[in-house]
């Protein structure tokens, strides 16, 4: 079969996918998550050759498009107000939505289920296609069943040539990660494949929704699945991956000094690194991760690698979609650390204490940077730095520091509390990291880096896990005038001098809260606490 390459900016060429599809043929096409292999959903004998074509399980169910909220009626037996609401916050968008389904919607599409997954694109080219083809279009990802899903038409083109009548270049995929899937054909609604729409989205508009477990951790054999596509080999690469569940400078040591002959690394990280590496977006965003994934997963194979370390992303967020992919591809292989380092920080009066305090009670060891801070670090070279920013003030006749003088200085503004931590913080440093080796040589397991720096110290270099505890602003203020025995004034003054909550959030593995109660916090601290240690 000649498959003809089709041009999206063309009308006529939209025309012929329309016609084709319409006429029970395949037809690739762009969406903003990856390419989906397309034919009429209502026609089971064309549904049936997506099938055939991807060497598809018959069983793995397909997601139906469409392309106007009118559409969604005769696919569909009712929409419950929270799939209402989901539909009104995030279509067109890369969220999937399962609901009992209706005749008209053939066994060969839903895998023999009762229920339809529908999805309303984003993506202009998708829905053109759609409205062209006059009917909605069932649309797996566009590779052979088991590859990476293509976010680039090269590979589109390079598992379908021959096999299908035409593929749209539409470019490269704006999210990279199939859609989010949460299916509200159940009681409670449950998430079953992360995505572009992350659970903090959907639960800040229905409230709060099951993740289904599969979506962190392999099934056993012979499990009950929520969703069928979940007991198949997904994204599998020929190089094999192993997910390093480590800090960066262990991930580091690892890469460099063991056999693999390469890297799934961050931007930027490769620069440290004596093997070939592939990137995948950046470290701490979860976005620019999901959508350099898949094409990266390819590369590692144009390179000819056969076995790599991957770093591990967040499980939050659209972490949360890179992760489930990634431990997928990895056939959930992971490399980990005999003892693991876990930073902890946060905004000043958001309650890090109390949550550190809890962990100590759960056993983990606690390195407390700041009490390691006060000794032995403002002195000698460190000190001289300081006055030399800072001035004379801050030292008493006898050369020694006067914290309260250095501290009044440094909080005045985001400035100078930026000099005072790039001065400080190699010797910081330092100190943690042999302090870190006293424990590790001990045995211990778990150590908790507990310090209000931690980014700034470039510390979370250190972490294998980051929890940041937030609060209120509200509530800081009065915890801070309290403790520290200041007025509002001062303490809204060391409140403006520290990033906003969304750095941290960012940034985390794990966010904590801490809104006041303390039975919900204990609780998040212990949820967390259980996870880390798994
Ligand atoms: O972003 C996407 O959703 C892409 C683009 C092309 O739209 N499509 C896609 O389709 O990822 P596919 O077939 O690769 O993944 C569909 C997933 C499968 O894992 C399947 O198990 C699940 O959706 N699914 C579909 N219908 C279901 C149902 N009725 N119940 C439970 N899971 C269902
Ligand atoms: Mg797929």
């Amino acid at each position: 079969m000649i498959t003809r390459i089709l041009n999206p900016e063309r009308e006529e060429d939209i025309n012929f996918a329309g016609e084709l599809l319409r006429n029970g043929k395949l037809c690739a096409i762009p969406t903003e998550t990856v390419y989906g292999l397309a034919a009429n959903a209502l026609d089971g004998k064309a549904v049936k050759e997506i099938f055939e074509v991807k060497g598809r399980p018959s069983d793995n169910p397909l997601i139906v498009h469409i392309s106007d909220i009118n559409e969604l009626q005769a696919l569909v037996k009712e929409v419950p107000e929270k799939a209402k609401k989901l539909m009104e916050a995030f279509w067109p968008g890369p969220l999937t939505i399962i609901l009992p389904k209706t005749d008209i919607v053939p066994y060969a599409t839903t895998g023999n289920l009762d229920t339809v997954a529908v999805r309303f694109p984003e993506n202009e080219i998708a829905r053109a296609v759609i409205k062209a083809a006059g009917v909605p279009l069932a649309a797996p990802s566009a590779n052979l069943s088991g590859e990476p899903s293509p976010t680039e038409f090269k590979y589109v083109f390079e598992d379908l040539d021959g096999r299908v009548p035409a593929v749209i270049d539409g470019g490269d995929c704006a999210v990279g990660v199939e859609s989010t899937v949460i299916t509200l054909a159940t009681e409670k609604p449950r998430l079953l494949r992360p995505g572009g729409i992350t659970p903090e989205m959907i639960e800040s508009i229905i409230g709060e929704i099951d993740i289904d477990k599969a979506v962190t951790e392999k099934m056993q054999q012979g499990a009950k699945v929520s969703s069928p596509g979940m007991k198949y080999k997904h994204y599998s690469p020929d190089c094999s991956i192993i997910i390093a569940d480590l800090s960066f400078e262990e991930y580091v040591k690892l890469v460099n000094e063991s056999d693999c002959d390469g890297a799934l690394c961050f931007e930027g990280e490769e620069k440290y690194l004596n093997k070939k590496a592939v990137t995948f977006g950046k470290c701490y965003d979860g976005l620019s991760q999901a959508h350099r994934l898949f094409s990266a997963l390819k590369e590692l194979d144009e390179l000819g690698l056969k076995k790599v370390y991957a770093r591990c992303p967040q499980k939050r967020g659209v972490g949360l979609a890179v992760y489930n992919r990634l431990i997928r591809s990895a056939g959930y292989s992971f490399y980990k650390a005999s003892s693991m380092v876990i930073g902890l920080t946060g905004t000043t009066g958001s309650g890090k204490s109390t949550v550190c305090k809890e962990l100590k009670d759960l056993g983990f060891k606690i390195i407390d940077c700041d009490k390691l801070t006060k000794s032995g670090i403002y002195e000698g070279e460190c000190l001289k730095k300081l006055v030399n920013f800072f001035g004379k003030g801050i030292i008493d006749e006898k050369g020694e520091l006067i914290r309260k003088n250095l501290a009044a200085l440094a909080f005045e503004n985001k400035e100078n509390t930026q000099k005072l931590n790039e001065i400080t913080h190699p010797y910081v440093t330092a100190k943690i990291k042999s302090e870190i080796e006293k424990y590790k040589e001990a045995g211990a397991k778990f150590i908790i880096l507990d310090a209000p720096t931690l980014f700034e110290a470039e510390a979370d270099k250190l972490c294998c896990k980051i929890i940041s505890v937030v609060s209120d602003k509200e509530t800081r203020l009065k915890r801070i005038m309290s403790r520290d025995g200041i007025d509002e004034n001062l303490a809204s003054l060391r409140i403006k001098a520290q990033k906003e909550d969304s750095f941290y959030i960012e940034r985390s593995d794990y966010i904590i809260k801490n809104d006041g109660d303390v039975e919900s916090l204990f609780e998040s601290v212990q949820k967390i606490a259980a996870d880390v240690v798994r």
